[in-house]
């Protein structure tokens, strides 16, 4: 599940050239789908636009909210619905940012090796834990003492993409009728499995010594991007430029 806003074409056409393409591990069914809420000011020609590429590829969703950077818990909770709703059959969902390279391969074989045990209130990605609320409201992490009196977060995933069994998300959406919103997705979702009392799994390689969901920026360099599930900020350019040597081998 990969959330972008209404413009963001070339992002999207990127991602279904590249990590999104059909078919891409064999004897297993990936599927990516772009979720797209409405946006603040109407713009009947983009929206046209929208609607002939959805007919086109049929990946997109799009919800009736209000698409914008305070809003993106409502999304992430209207994801976990729409996963709860439509994707029964599958085993795992992720919900990825348009401006990441996946290594699906990489991704689909770290699953396999974690075993039964991540069928169920299975959740993984780049783990943060010890963080606490900025509490200087020009901080673009501000949360007032209003809306989160408490002084630490439990442990969550951060927000660039994570990957969980796809029960989880009917009881994170459960969970939230229980937890007050906050404007920091990764960080909600983090309190609603608090609630669940599910643990979050750091994704690392053996013996911890990397973090295979690299939130920072890497240059690319073949053998590193071959041991991380993701790598942090792509334009579709870029996206395009590395995938066309890295996904074709
Ligand atoms: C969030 O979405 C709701 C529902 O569409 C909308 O009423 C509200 O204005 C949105 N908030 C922001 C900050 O965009």
């Amino acid at each position: 599940m990969i959330p972008v806003t209404l413009k963001d074409t070339e992002a999207r056409t990127a991602i279904r050239r590249t990590w999104g393409q059909d078919g891409l591990i064999p004897r297993v069914t990936v599927l990516h789908l772009f979720v797209i809420g409405q946006p603040a000011q109407r713009d009947p020609v983009l929206q046209e636009h929208l609607e002939r590429e959805s007919k086109e590829y049929g990946d997109i969703i799009q919800m009736d909210f209000v698409d914008s950077y305070h809003n993106l818990t409502i999304k992430t909770m209207m994801i976990m619905n729409w996963i709860a709703t439509y994707c029964r059959g599958a085993w795992y969902a992720m919900k990825i940012d348009a401006d990441i390279f996946l290594n699906v391969r990489y991704l689909v074989d770290y699953l396999h090796d974690q075993g039964e045990s991540s069928r169920k209130d299975y959740i993984s990605g780049s783990v943060i834990s010890d963080a606490v609320p900025h509490r200087d409201s020009f901080n673009k992490w501000y949360i007032s003492e209003d809306l989160y009196p408490d002084t630490w977060y439990p442990p969550y995933v951060s927000g660039a993409a994570y990957v969980f069994s796809t029960d989880l998300a009917r009881k994170i959406s459960w969970a939230s009728r229980f937890v007050q919103p906050i404007p920091l997705e990764d960080v909600y979702v983090g309190l609603c499995l608090h609630v669940l009392g599910v643990k979050p799994i750091y994704a690392t390689t053996f013996l911890g010594l990397s973090n295979l969901f690299e939130v920072r920026r890497l240059k690319y360099e073949r053998c590193t991007f071959a041991k991380r599930i993701i790598v942090n900020g792509f334009n579709p350019q870029n996206l395009l430029r590395i995938c066309t040597c890295s996904i074709s081998s």
